[in-house]
């Protein structure tokens, strides 16, 4: 009951991650979305999602506070700053551009391209979610013609893909029922009811890598990803 899902009130703030606004949906971080610390976090996350504390997890968390002038908390609306690419990016799978649109919550018309993968299953795979990737990263690049896509962001765009695969379906396959991974963007609601508990297998940094390989291998099956600029501006 403690943790029952409560849609977040107009005062209340969000941001561009999923897995980080189904958390404060559910009480498991504070759910006003401010005074968010990181030890909260890293006991969310295994405690909902079984990903313990790891070097990605632990970086992700590092940035957050780089996006905040609080010595050591961040807001969740902090997370939607760019601070020079810090965190938020463009080509995100189910928010729009920040310099054409709302970059912090969910779009289904950008979604679309994932909503449609795999037309004839009930499931997302590494396959069908990279070929989806190389769709949205193509129709982004026509929406926006500033758009950054430089490796820095590659990297968190398979890293987040990943993540979403492996804690609503499989951290070893990155197989992801499309009802729990609906349930998980349209709500950022944990799809509780619909069947889905804590994954048995952990994520961690081993199994992404693996799955983020799957990812980068099917996202280029129309062609070579290229950056949009090899400048890349560091952490
Ligand atoms: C984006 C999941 C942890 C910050 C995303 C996306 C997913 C995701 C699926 C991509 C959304 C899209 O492309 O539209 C998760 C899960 C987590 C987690 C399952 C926990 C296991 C975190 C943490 C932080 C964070 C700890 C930082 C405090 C972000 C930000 C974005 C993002 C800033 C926006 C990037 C963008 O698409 O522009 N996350 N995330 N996430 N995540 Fe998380
Ligand atoms: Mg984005």
């Amino acid at each position: 009951q403690h943790h029952r899902w409560i849609a977040p009130g107009e005062n209340d703030l969000r941001s561009p991650c999923p897995g980080m606004n189904t958390l404060a949906n559910h009480g498991f971080i504070s759910r006003d979305g401010r005074n968010i610390t990181i030890p909260m976090v890293i006991r969310a996350v295994d405690i909902v999602y079984n990903t313990p504390s790891g070097p990605d997890l632990n970086l992700a968390l590092k940035l957050a506070l780089l996006t905040t002038d609080a010595p050591d908390s961040f807001t969740l609306d902090d997370l939607k700053l760019h601070v020079h690419g810090t965190m938020e990016h463009d080509a995100s799978l189910s928010r729009s551009d920040e310099s054409i649109g709302d970059s912090i919550h969910f779009n289904s018309t950008v979604f679309a391209t994932i909503a449609e993968a795999n037309p004839d299953s009930d499931v997302y795979d590494t396959t069908s979610v990279g070929q989806a990737m190389e769709e949205r990263l193509a129709l982004a690049k026509q929406a926006n013609p500033n758009l950054l896509n430089t490796v820095k962001e590659r990297h968190s765009q398979l890293l987040e893909a990943s993540l979403f695969l492996s804690v609503m379906g499989d951290a070893r396959t990155g197989v992801a029922p499309k009802k729990f991974v609906h349930v998980f963007f349209y709500e950022e609601r944990l799809p509780l009811v619909e069947g889905w508990h804590r994954p048995s297998h952990p994520t961690t940094s081993t199994s992404l890598a693996n799955i983020m390989a799957q990812l980068d291998k099917a996202s280029q099956a129309k062609g070579p990803w290229i950056p949009s600029s090899l400048i890349t501006c560091p952490w």
